[in-house]
């Protein structure tokens, strides 16, 4: 019988070392020097109005950026799902909040457990759920501390009445295997309201609407030692607000094409550092050239990707596996970081033209689920690789 060939292993992308250019695609790629400015421009702030910085785990899924947060100052970290928290853990990531409501026995049992390995919050917006989560730190034998979420004026999860606050925070004091530490006020639709002054106004009357809450269960005798919340478009104003304690934003460390349509003319603003790496694949017209990356490499709820380096070129549509880009009529030069690279394989800016087998940076409309698509980042440094990180958390939404 004729020998059965040996299947081969799939090659990482990289390895520390090739040029950018050469990374196989399609690959999220991770501009280290835009990153680290942006991890102390928000730690900065945070420092600046005493407030702690709490990143969330949810954008990017990935230890070793946690890892990097928490070096430069970062007090924990949050995280959205139970299942999400667990790789951060693993890593040695000992104090995480769970940004979210957990229900279900399932959910609650491995809430426990994570308990005993961590230092855990959760939020909470239901006594029974409380009850239940108490049931279950018992049961392991542990403890947890609850955030009562509030709706600032989200419309999601959190009580939108003081009286159930402080019910429920009542609740969390007299049960076993919790304790109450506060009140959670994310208010998600402020982060994307476009002009500056906007931004500010909605996120100043979400501000008040926690503190009140926070006054009604001063005036129970009640202290609310921690108010978190904050997103990467409410940052700015959050922390300077008096109101919060904790920020929990992001995308800050990575911006995308959404958030790069905010209006970003106050103190604090952030580059891009996340790019989604494409190889040209086809150049069917002289107006149209295919690449490598479409919707399984990247997510379009919040718009189609953007090419980073080439304002003659469009990405205009997504199929499964394809991406579509025009030939638009301006082809403006921009700094690249393939410039550097001589050894072509980038797209050659100056001229705003593409050849087959060239590479393009395109920018994520949305960084969080596009991060969920990956299970690496290619992190680089002046158009150089320098190492390959897991995002150990992808697919982990349970
Ligand atoms: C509860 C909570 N906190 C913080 C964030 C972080 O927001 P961003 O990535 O926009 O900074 C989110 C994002 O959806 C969230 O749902």
């Amino acid at each position: 019988m004729a020998a059965i060939p040996a299947v081969p292993s799939l090659p990482p992308a990289a390895v520390p070392g090739d040029l950018l250019v050469r990374v196989d695609t399609p690959s999220l790629v991770l501009d280290l020097d835009a990153f680290e400015a942006n991890l102390r421009a928000m730690q900065d702030w945070a420092d600046r109005h005493g407030v702690s910085l709490r990143p969330h785990g949810k954008a990017h899924k990935c230890p070793e950026i946690a890892r990097r947060q928490l070096a430069l100052g970062a007090r924990g970290i949050c995280c959205q799902k139970v299942s999400e928290a667990l790789p951060f853990v693993e890593a040695g990531i000992d104090d995480i909040h769970i940004s979210n409501e957990v229900v279900g026995p399932a959910k609650l049992a491995l809430l426990a457990q994570l308990a005993r390995a961590a230092r855990i919050s959760v939020c909470v917006d239901n006594a029974v759920n409380l009850a239940d989560i108490s049931a279950a730190m018992v049961q392991a034998q542990t403890q947890i501390e609850i955030l009562v979420e509030v709706d600032v004026g989200q419309g999601r999860c959190g009580v939108a009445d003081a009286q159930t606050v402080l019910a429920l925070a009542r609740q969390a004091q007299d049960l076993p295997g919790v304790s109450f530490g506060g009140l959670q006020a994310y208010h998600g639709s402020v982060q994307h309201v476009r002009g500056h002054a906007e931004r500010a106004a909605v996120a100043a009357r979400a501000a008040e609407a926690a503190a009140d809450y926070a006054e009604h269960l001063r005036s129970a005798g009640i202290v609310c030692d921690r108010i978190t919340g904050a997103g990467t478009g409410s940052a700015e104003f959050d922390a300077a607000s008096g109101v919060y304690t904790e920020l929990q934003a992001g995308s800050y460390a990575f911006m995308d094409g959404d958030y790069g349509a905010n209006d970003w003319s106050g103190p604090l603003a952030f580059r891009n550092s996340l790019f989604l790496l494409t190889t040209v694949m086809s150049v069917p017209t002289s107006d149209r050239v295919i690449v490598d990356a479409g919707l399984k490499s990247t997510t379009v709820e919040c718009g189609l990707p953007r090419v980073a380096d080439q304002a003659g070129l469009q990405y205009a549509a997504a199929n499964d596996e394809h991406g579509v880009v025009r030939r638009v009529a301006t082809s403006v030069a921009v700094e690249s970081p393939f410039d550097a690279e001589s050894a072509s394989g980038g797209a050659d800016t100056a001229s705003g033209d593409v050849d087959l087998g060239d590479t393009l940076r395109l920018i994520p409309s949305h960084v969080d689920p596009t991060f969920n698509l990956h299970d690496s980042l290619v992190t680089y440094r002046n158009g150089v690789v320098e190492d390959v990180w897991a995002i150990a958390a992808r697919g982990l939404s349970r």
